[in-house]
C-alpha cells in the first residue's frame, strides 16, 4: 500500500516543438495527446496515459514529480501524513489534468512539486500482450521501454530523506555521506528497484535528471551511437554506477535537461541493508570505471 512507483515527470521547456521533435525522433518516445501548452509522451512498452510531459514555460525545470499510488484510500492516508509533517497538500478534481483522476500535490522539503495519483488513463504499449513479437519494430531514435526513476537536488538531503521515507514511505537502498557524516546523497525506492526517487546535494527545487529504462548494455552502447549520430551532446558514459551498480549514459535534451538511459543494478528486497558510500569514494560510487566526478555533472543542473 502506498506509493508504487515514478508515474510522469513533467519538465518546462522553452521551445516545445525543439522537445517534442527531440523526444520523438531522437528518443523514441510517442506523442499521446497535446493541448495549448502541453505535449504528453509516454514509452512504447508503458501502458498508462503519458510518463512525461513537456509544459511550455520561459524557464526550463521541473513543473512536478508524479507517483503512482496502489489504492485510491492511499491519496487521503498520504494527504494526512502530509499535513501532520506541515506542509498544505492541495487536491486536483478529476479532469482537471489530461489523462488521470483526482490526485494530490504538495511542495516537498527539497523544494520540489510532488502529484499522487491512483486513477490513470490506460492507453496501452504497442506490443499486444498475447504472442508478442520479440522486439518492437517501427518506433525511431533510442526506444526505451518505460521511464525509469528522477534525481533531483536539495539544500539539505538529509531533512528530505527523512520527509521521503518517514512521511510517503520510500526506503533507502544506497546513501553518500560527507566527512561528518551528513547525507549527500541518498538513493530510495517503492519499486523494488535500486532507486525510483534520488536526492543529490543542490539548490531546492531543481533537476540533476530523470532516466529512461533500457534492458541491457548492448541496448545502452546503441544508445550512444544514436545519441552520436543526432549530435545530441553526451555528459558522461557509457559507464557504470558504485552506487545501483547500473550502467548508464548521461546527455542534455536541446533545451538543457540532462536525461539519463539506465539498466542494470540490483533487487532490493523489503529487508535491503541500506548500502553506505563515504564521501572519500564519491568517485568510484557515482562512476565506477572512471573514479572522479566531472565539474558540469556536479555543477549542471535544471
Ligand atoms: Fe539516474
Amino acid at each position: 500500500m502506498g506509493i508504487l512507483r515514478l508515474g510522469h515527470v513533467d519538465v518546462t521547456v522553452t521551445d516545445l516543438d525543439l522537445a517534442t521533435a527531440y523526444y520523438t525522433e531522437v528518443m523514441g518516445m510517442i506523442v499521446v495527446e497535446r493541448d495549448a501548452d502541453s505535449v504528453y509522451l509516454k514509452c512504447w512498452d508503458e501502458v498508462d496515459h503519458h510518463s512525461l510531459r513537456l509544459v511550455y514555460a520561459p524557464r526550463v525545470g521541473l513543473d512536478l514529480m508524479a507517483f503512482k499510488v496502489e489504492r485510491e484510500d492511499d491519496l487521503a492516508d498520504l494527504e494526512k501524513a502530509v499535513n501532520r509533517y506541515g506542509f498544505p497538500v492541495q487536491r486536483i478534481s478529476k479532469g482537471e489534468s489530461v489523462g488521470q483522476g483526482e490526485s494530490i500535490r504538495f511542495e516537498t522539503p527539497s523544494g520540489q512539486t510532488m502529484e499522487l495519483v491512483h486513477d490513470v488513463e490506460k492507453v496501452g504499449g504497442l506490443l499486444p500482450k498475447i504472442n508478442p513479437a520479440p522486439f518492437v519494430t517501427g518506433v525511431p531514435g533510442i526506444a526505451p521501454p518505460r521511464m525509469d526513476h528522477l534525481l533531483v537536488t536539495a539544500e539539505e538531503v538529509g531533512e528530505a530523506t527523512t520527509f521521503y521515507t518517514s512521511v510517503l514511505g520510500f526506503r533507502v537502498t544506497e546513501q553518500l555521506l560527507d566527512g561528518n557524516g551528513h547525507q549527500i546523497g541518498t538513493w530510495m525506492e517503492r519499486s523494488f528497484s535500486p532507486h525510483d526517487l534520488a536526492i543529490v546535494s543542490g539548490p531546492n527545487g531543481g533537476l540533476h535528471h530523470f532516466a529512461f529504462w533500457l534492458d541491457d548494455w548492448e541496448s545502452v552502447r546503441k544508445a550512444a551511437d544514436t545519441l552520436a549520430y543526432n549530435g545530441i551532446q553526451i555528459d558522461v558514459g557509457p559507464t557504470r554506477h558504485g552506487v545501483t551498480r547500473g550502467s548508464t549514459i548521461y546527455f542534455f535534451d536541446p533545451l538543457g535537461t540532462r536525461n539519463e538511459v539506465f539498466t542494470g543494478g540490483y533487487r532490493p528486497d523489503p529487508d535491503f541493508p541500506t548500502i553506505t558510500w563515504t564521501e572519500d569514494n564519491i568517485g568510484r560510487a557515482v562512476f565506477y570505471y572512471e573514479g572522479e566526478l566531472n565539474e558540469r555533472f556536479m555543477k549542471v543542473h535544471t
